[in-house]
């Protein structure tokens, strides 16, 4: 019967004093102190750091702390095992040495009578040289079947519960000693903290995909209130039985559209920290072409123009009103005519411009004394963005200009 020891606790000192085993009465070769295969240990830690530091995949990490730390001590086996606090056992989850069907699925006990499990449990390091002469443990049948002579053990902790153990075997005669413990650990800390860092990472990620799938939700209910508010109001405008009142209705129903539009864009794009405002307004130009089919609407925005979703609705609004008048004023004698809408960079600034080839602008025209809500509402939103705004007459018809200045980082 297997004596299984408590489950392991979290260890901060893990460089707690060796157990090495006591000397036996004849020893064999004695550890041999190689200044060289000292130095070889010191750059593989460093190696072993700086490859952790690039995020490697999981198991690549692993694979490669195995790899070098069975180079770092001149061993023919080493092993990454991950606690099983289920099964009570360490899974062998990456190693050197092993045959066929040993990684991935082999496991050793965790209880204190095995050497990983007292590393496990105790925090404290484990050396064996003398495997068959052990008293204080027993040997692990995968070390008897691979007739592995001496092992060391190091506990493989992160900030949070031990992840498992870091063991290194060997066949051969030799010893390993204090200093390749003190190797052994370092290699096994550095793995412990990038293990750590990858959770961490992990989490993150998940707390992030989740918070993206509620922001979303949120803008998608937006949208979608919007656009029952925009559909009330158009049926509204339908209904009313006053040309004048249904008119302004259908007016209100095209402003909440935009708005509308903004969040369907922000509920089913990934990204939802800026807007690209080109298809945006394309998008908005299209609602407005469906419900005027008097004119053609032409929207250019040739360059990719990223904006925070507020700005992207102010444009967005400035482009519906001032869409909305050239509709509706600028080709009174004509079944129709054409639009352009035009976003582009001028250095500094993005330029904004909406133009059509219709009647012109009125000769009482004032743009800062008129009483219409459509020029009130594009002077409000252009002065919101820091922006001005400027008519020019055109022959024929008349191009509103709205010039936004951009900040260092290419967005409005
Ligand atoms: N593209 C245009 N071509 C000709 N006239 C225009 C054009 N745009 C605006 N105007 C004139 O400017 C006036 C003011 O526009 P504004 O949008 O402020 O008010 P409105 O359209 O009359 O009312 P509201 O926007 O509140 O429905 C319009 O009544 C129209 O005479
Ligand atoms: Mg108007």
């Amino acid at each position: 019967m297997t004596v299984e020891g408590p489950a392991p606790s979290e260890h901060k000192e893990a460089s707690a004093a060796p157990v090495v085993e006591a000397a036996p009465a004849v020893t064999g070769v004695k550890a041999v102190e190689s200044p060289a295969a000292r130095l070889r240990q010191q750059e593989i830690l460093a190696e072993l750091g700086v490859f952790a530091l690039q995020g490697p995949s999981f198991t690549d990490l692993l694979n490669e702390t195995a790899r070098l730390t069975a180079e770092g001590l001149d061993a023919e086996f080493s092993k990454v095992l991950e606690y099983l606090p289920l099964e009570k056992r360490l899974l062998v989850r990456a190693g050197v040495g092993w045959g066929e069907g040993i990684v991935g699925s082999a496991t050793v006990g965790a209880d204190l009578d095995s050497p990983a499990g007292f590393a496990l449990h105790s925090g404290r390091p484990v050396i064996s040289n003398h495997l068959k002469d052990e008293q204080r443990f027993r040997t692990p049948e995968l070390l008897l079947q691979h007739g592995i002579r001496r092992a060391m053990n190091v506990i493989l902790q992160g900030e949070g519960k031990p992840f498992g153990v870091l063991e290194v075997d060997s066949r051969s005669d030799g010893e390993f000693g204090e200093r390749d413990i003190a190797f052994l650990q370092g290699a096994a800390n550095i793995l412990g903290m990038a293990i750590e860092r990858q959770r961490t990472e992990r989490q993150l990620t998940a707390a992030l995909a989740h918070q993206k799938v509620l922001v979303e939700e949120i803008n998608h209910r937006t949208k979608n209130s919007l656009q029952l508010v925009s559909s009330m109001l158009q049926l509204q405008a339908r209904d009313v039985g006053d040309a004048e009142v249904g008119r302004h209705l259908a007016v209100a129903a095209g402003r909440v559209s935009a708005v509308s539009r903004l969040y369907a864009r922000l509920a089913y794009h990934s990204g939802f920290e800026k807007i690209d405002l080109g298809a945006y307004l394309r998008e908005v130009c299209g609602d407005m072409e469906a419900a005027q089919p008097n004119v053609a609407i032409v929207a250019q925005v040739e360059e990719v123009v990223m904006l925070a979703p507020e700005q992207a609705i102010h444009l967005g609004l400035i482009v519906n009103e001032l869409v909305t008048n050239a509709s509706k004023y600028a080709y009174p004698e004509r079944s129709g005519g054409q639009i352009w809408v035009r976003v582009e960079r001028d250095g500094k600034s993005l330029h904004l411009s909406v133009r059509d080839e219709g009647v012109g602008l009125p000769a009482q025209f004032d743009i800062d004394a008129g009483k219409g809500l459509g020029m009130r509402i594009v002077k409000s939103l252009t002065s919101q963005l820091g922006a001005t705004l400027t008519t020019r007459h055109r022959t024929p018809g008349v191009e509103f200009v709205v010039v936004v200045p951009q900040e260092g980082d290419g967005s409005v």
